[in-house]
């Protein structure tokens, strides 16, 4: 299985992604981080080890940034409801499974400990990956991929043209997509294609005990209303991971706009070479949506 550390923010798209990746043979998760973005840091991290305890799997977790490196802390409660995942009574965990580490010292030690090449699955904001690569720019030889949720090549979430990942810490976004390292863009273009309608969803509710969990999840993403399709933006990047055939991608250079007075935290995808930079990334730009569903059931279908 692929070594893979992912860096979250739960969040009920984010606790799907997990759900995914923890229960799948060709994933080997070996670290959770958590980062403050959909809600608080606090809130986030009781989130993985609520689901932690529910999957019943022990993978140790580590609390990374309060806050992003310079802009003021948002969240998007409002999606998620104030908890980060309301809808489901977890039972309340323990705090076996945190390390003393911070997120950004646990995510290096992994990376220099691991025979093998690990790649990183940021699936909120970037604050975490950006201090790493800045502490601790050794790590880089050991990354084989950074594979991130965020961005987009039209439409924003947060703003006309901005993703909510990238809009949160725009700064640490373009520390990431300037590193030098192999960059998946898993964005907007992707994630408002990968819909879970109504009918899905009552599939769900009887599939298994991660399906039904879901299920309650959903009927509290974005208020409930499911009629036009819930967006499973994180999940994409673990599609990407397991079945990058469903995706058209396109190698090219991305950058953050910072000070933009209309776009400020939008993803500059230079499709047509406008900026003439040598290609930074790999930017997911199309999705075969009846091959991201069947995946997507398929998957669950694995989970307890
Ligand atoms: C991203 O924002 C968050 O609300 C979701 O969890 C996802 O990571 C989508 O824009
Ligand atoms: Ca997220």
């Amino acid at each position: 299985p692929r070594p893979i550390i992912i860096d979250t923010d739960p969040g009920i798209d984010d606790a799907v992604a997990l759900a995914i990746a923890l229960y799948s043979e060709k994933l080997d998760v070996r670290l959770i981080t958590t980062i403050a973005g959909n809600v608080s840091l606090q809130k986030v991290t009781t989130n993985a080890l609520r689901l932690l305890k529910f999957f019943g799997k022990n993978v140790p977790v580590a609390l990374g940034a309060d806050r992003p490196l310079i802009k003021a802390p948002i969240d998007a409660s409002d999606i998620h409801g104030s908890t980060g995942m309301d809808g489901f009574e977890f039972e309340e965990p323990t705090e076996d499974l945190v390390l003393k580490e911070h997120a950004v010292n646990a995510m290096r030690r992994v990376i220099m400990e691991s025979d093998e090449p690990i790649t990183l699955v940021p699936i909120g904001p970037l604050t975490n990956i950006a201090l790493l690569l800045k502490m601790y720019p050794e790590v880089k030889e050991k990354i084989a991929e950074i594979v991130l949720m965020g961005g987009s090549t039209t439409r924003g979430n947060m703003g006309v043209m901005s993703e909510f990942n990238i809009f949160a810490d725009p700064e640490a976004a373009k520390i990431v997509f300037s590193a030098g390292l192999p960059v998946v863009m898993v964005g907007l273009d992707v994630g408002l294609k990968a819909l879970v309608y109504p009918e899905d969803s009552a599939e769900l509710k009887v599939m298994n005990k991660t399906g039904n969990m879901i299920y309650q999840l959903f009927q509290k993403y974005r208020g409930g209303s499911m009629k036009t399709g819930l967006k499973m933006y994180d999940s994409c990047a673990i599609a990407y991971l397991l079945q990058p055939e469903m995706f058209q991608v396109a190698d090219t250079f991305v950058d953050v706009e910072l000070n933009g007075s209309l776009t400020a935290g939008c993803t500059v995808v230079d499709l047509k070479g406008y900026l003439k930079q040598p290609s930074n990334a790999k930017v997911c730009v199309d999705l075969d949506p009846d091959m991201f569903k069947q995946w997507f059931m398929e998957s669950l279908r694995k989970c307890n």
